[in-house]
């Protein structure tokens, strides 16, 4: 018999809500619909021929389960720990510019995550002061770049410390790719007269995205105001604090050790895909990694994250946290990543399709549906906590895996 659905609060008396949606894919179709075109390919992303977005979400469809029959149980712990924060469930917010997709942009985000008791990663591009986002949500984790001199980079940290952030993850292996085989969207320096000429034809077909913008007052702000060392300061353009991000010498491993020196407490090391790299980023002092492609945005033809995720796990992961992030869209997904040894996932456009189809709420509803997606695959697999799943969970095919930087035979590059 086909399960109800979980019926949403707004839902009651009248037992259908327009604004629900019961899958992260039809999350995605509302925000086609919602958004200016443009706005919408910049959620999209990925880079080149899109051979790592698209593998991202393949090969979880390539992996099944071996669900037991009977000796089921009804129970769903789900809570776990990461990064030094209990959490209601194993997964987190992963950083991204949210830059133009609702106005209340990562707050929205951040007050969603609070209400459903999980953590949120803040990106160093995203639209809303760290404060905002932290007063919204105490489990608030910065995401760094590598961008400018040290002194300016140790200024950003110490605002994020004082902000109450309470960890922090360095995104440091960004290759610039760009050029899309199906066309990069027009993302204006700011939103003045050529930008309003060039974007009107598209805003003129999405009408809603821009009422959510005129009921605020406000307009898309395309400053990334926590580039900037004190709250208030002056703060540069997204593509200002892009070029200044490209023209920085990319760091070497002693550099992301100083960078671990300046925080005292969780520190993640988000991109890593290989093992050699994971044990390095030991030695530079991390506490946590995510194995990741960015979400397919940065070399394409780097393999899905979930591929070399066991390899990385089974090297390191009883000395750091090991997450994962890249195609996770529905909670059986989160089910396959833990099975096959992380900590916990992080997620991006899931959590953005909904923040475009329904703002806060519509973040909220994504969790909702990892949340049950999550605790159905416990009970099919006959386990009590997500503490149970184990690789035997799971159906992985021959030459599912890629053991990147292992020494051997086996490895895929001379160690
Ligand atoms: C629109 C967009 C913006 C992103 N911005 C950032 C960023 O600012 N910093 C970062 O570390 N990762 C960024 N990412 C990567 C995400 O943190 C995450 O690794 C990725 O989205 C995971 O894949 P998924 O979208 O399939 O869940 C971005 C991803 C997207 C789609």
């Amino acid at each position: 018999m086909p399960r109800a659905r979980a019926v949403a609060p707004e839902d009651k008396g009248t037992g259908m809500s327009k604004a629900w949606f019961e899958t992260v894919a039809e999350a995605q179709r509302r925000a086609k619909r919602r958004l200016p075109e443009g706005v919408y390919g910049a959620l999209v992303a990925g880079s080149e021929k899109g051979l790592t977005v698209a593998d991202n979400l393949s090969a979880f469809d390539e992996l099944g389960f071996a669900p037991h029959t009977a000796g089921l149980s009804n129970e769903r712990r789900l809570a776990t720990n990461v990064l030094g924060q209990d959490v209601s469930m194993p997964v987190m917010i992963s950083p991204t510019g949210v830059q133009a997709v609702h106005p209340d942009g990562e707050v929205a985000v951040a007050r969603a995550a609070a209400a459903r008791g999980i953590a949120i990663g803040l990106s160093s591009f995203a639209s809303k002061p760290i404060e905002d986002v932290v007063a919204a949500n105490p489990k608030t984790v910065f995401q760094v770049y590598w961008v400018g001199s040290k002194d300016e980079m140790a200024g950003r940290i110490d605002r994020a410390k004082r902000a109450g952030a309470v960890g922090l993850i360095a995104t440091l292996d960004w290759s610039f790719a760009y050029g899309r085989d199906w066309g990069s969207p027009f993302i204006p320096e700011k939103v003045n007269f050529e930008a309003g000429r060039r974007y009107a034809a598209q805003v003129a077909l999405r009408p809603r995205w821009l009422w959510d913008f005129a009921k605020t007052r406000t307009l898309p702000d395309l400053r990334v105001p926590n580039m900037v060392a004190n709250p208030g300061d002056p703060s540069p353009t997204f593509f200002g604090a892009y070029g200044a991000w490209m023209q920085t010498p990319m760091p070497s491993w002693d550099d992301v050790a100083w960078l671990r020196k300046q925080w005292d407490g969780p520190f993640m090391l988000k991109g890593v895909m290989r093992v050699d790299d994971a044990k390095r980023a030991i030695d530079a002092g991390v506490t946590a990694i995510s194995v990741s492609n960015h979400g397919g945005n940065n070399l394409d033809g780097t393999p899905a994250s979930i591929r070399a995720l066991p390899a990385i796990a089974d090297a390191v992961g009883d000395q750091v946290e090991v997450l994962l992030d890249g195609g996770i869209r529905r909670g059986s997904d989160v089910a396959k990543a833990l099975a096959l040894g992380a900590k916990a996932v992080m997620i991006g456009r899931a959590y953005l399709w909904g923040l475009a189809a329904n703002g806060q709420a519509g973040v909220e509803n994504v969790l909702d549906l990892l949340r049950e997606g999550l605790g159905s695959a416990l009970v099919g697999l006959g386990h009590r906590s997500v503490d149970d799943l184990r690789r035997s969970d799971v159906v992985i095919p021959p030459d599912f895996l890629r053991n990147l930087g292992v020494q051997g035979p086996d490895a895929p590059v001379p160690a």
